[in-house]
């Protein structure tokens, strides 16, 4: 056995203890991620090896909370992919026109950056009053910022340009007023939002939903957890409802992939048909 495989058997270990201890499970996700978030607090905390970062987590809370720090990739931006929300726009929207109900699942919504996004789309489409959109995420500390609804005003720029490649139909800036660094939106672009916990990797169905986006979290799952969560989406999704993800992720392979039909598949947006 070489030094990669012991410290394959670390990772697992270390895992296995992070759930035991504090009931986040890990352990479903890809090995050479979750590797190199170790190792990189592990030199961090100034310690020689993933066995002994392991004894500081069990012993230390405050261990516990900077390596979640490091297993959080929240990165996220608004109007993310524009080519994605502009198809929304398109394809999907046209859809959702006939339901006097809507119903949508945004799991995995980080700090907030893409539901706001979806809360302007649907805006200005006019469906924004009949709508409920349920933001969750597994990390409190993003979903508290989700909440406040305020993001850097350095971004802004990017985001304004996302959003006309995207097929906005108004001036961005109209839907935030600016305060020192940051841009605050419209607290009625929140207002059908519920932001709540939920753990994609443990957690259940919660409600039966007309669109479920799920963008750029799989990406961090191993195939068994993948397909987890892909049953979760199915059994959570309406039929003929429409289901959203990420540039790199896809239902080819999953098991769920014959009760889908594309409705875009460059942009990764399929369709509940069975
Ligand atoms: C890279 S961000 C993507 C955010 C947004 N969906 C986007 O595409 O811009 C990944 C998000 O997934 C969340 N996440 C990771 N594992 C999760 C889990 N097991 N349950 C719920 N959310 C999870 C992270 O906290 C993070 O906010």
């Amino acid at each position: 056995m070489n030094e990669s495989d012991l410290e394959r058997i670390e990772v697992r270990l270390l895992l296995e203890a992070v759930y035991q201890r504090y009931g986040y499970d890990f352990r479903q996700y890809a090995l050479s991620t979750m590797k190199r978030r170790i190792v990189k607090r592990m030199g961090e905390e100034g310690l020689p090896t993933i066995t002994a970062l392991q004894d500081h987590l069990l012993r230390d809370p405050a261990v516990m909370e900077r390596l979640l720090l490091d297993f959080s990739i929240t990165t996220s931006t608004m109007f993310r992919d524009p080519g994605f929300f502009r198809c929304l726009r398109e394809k999907v929207i046209p859809l959702l026109r006939t339901y006097p109900i809507l119903r949508i699942w945004h799991a995995g919504c980080s700090c907030g950056e893409e539901v706001y996004s979806l809360a302007i789309l649907l805006k200005e489409e006019g469906l924004y009053k009949r709508t409920r959109i349920y933001a969750t995420d597994f990390n409190e500390a993003s979903l508290e910022k989700a909440k406040q609804g305020i993001f850097p005003l350095s971004r802004m720029k990017t985001y304004t340009q996302n959003y006309i490649e995207a097929g906005g139909l108004g001036t961005f800036s109209d839907y935030y007023t600016t305060k020192y660094e940051g841009a605050r939106f419209q607290p009625s672009l929140a207002k059908n939002i519920v932001f709540a916990q939920h753990n994609l990797a443990t957690d259940g169905s919660f409600n039966e939903f007309n669109v479920i986006l799920c963008r750029n979290v799989m990406i961090y799952f191993n195939r068994e957890l993948q397909n987890r969560v892909h049953e979760l989406l199915y059994g959570s999704l309406a039929y003929l409802g429409i289901l959203g993800l990420g540039e790199k992720e896809n239902l080819l392979f999953s098991p769920r992939e014959k009760d889908y039909e594309p409705l875009d598949p460059k942009e990764r947006l399929f369709r509940k048909v069975r």
